[in-house]
């Protein structure tokens, strides 16, 4: 059998949060975004921002899309595409780095921003240890998957 295609991995998760920034609920901020996760089985989990009227109970696109991934039943994210609009690409908020640290202490984060004709008008890469240095870990407890 033919080994995985990173290539089209990754191009389906850019894809899946393109689709998933279109079904943002934003109607405070207007600020859309579409979040991805790719998983080391080849499943892409899909998410985007829900804001509420108490703006507090807002959910970011990255949680919402690891929501998806673990009620799926899969932990095990490799990437994580975040997209939003504008000229330079969005970056995922400091509670949502932590989220996506405790399925993985790494991942590859990419960035996308999109005109406002659907092209990419902006990317960057990154990994989440770099966004994220010293994530907090429960000290002394083992997990059930460890
Ligand atoms: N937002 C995300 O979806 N992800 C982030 O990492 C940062 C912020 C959303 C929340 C809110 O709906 C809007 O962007 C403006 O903060």
């Amino acid at each position: 059998m033919r080994g995985r295609d990173a290539r089209g991995d990754l191009v389906r998760t850019v894809e899946a949060a393109r689709h998933a920034r279109g079904q943002a609920y934003a109607p405070y901020s207007h600020y859309r975004v579409g979040a991805a996760v790719l998983t080391r089985a080849g499943r892409v989990y899909s998410g985007c921002n829900v804001e509420n009227a108490t703006y507090g109970a807002t959910l970011c696109a990255e949680r919402s899309a690891i929501a998806a991934m673990v009620g799926a039943g899969d932990l095990d994210p490799v990437a994580c595409v975040v997209v939003t609009a504008g000229r330079s690409p969005g970056s995922p908020c400091g509670i949502c780095r932590q989220v996506l640290s405790e399925f993985a202490r790494d991942m590859k984060v990419l960035l996308l921003a999109e005109d406002g004709r659907g092209r990419v008008a902006a990317r960057k890469t990154v990994r989440l240890a770099a966004l994220l240095p010293l994530a907090f870990r429960l000290q002394g407890r083992k997990t059930d998957r460890e």
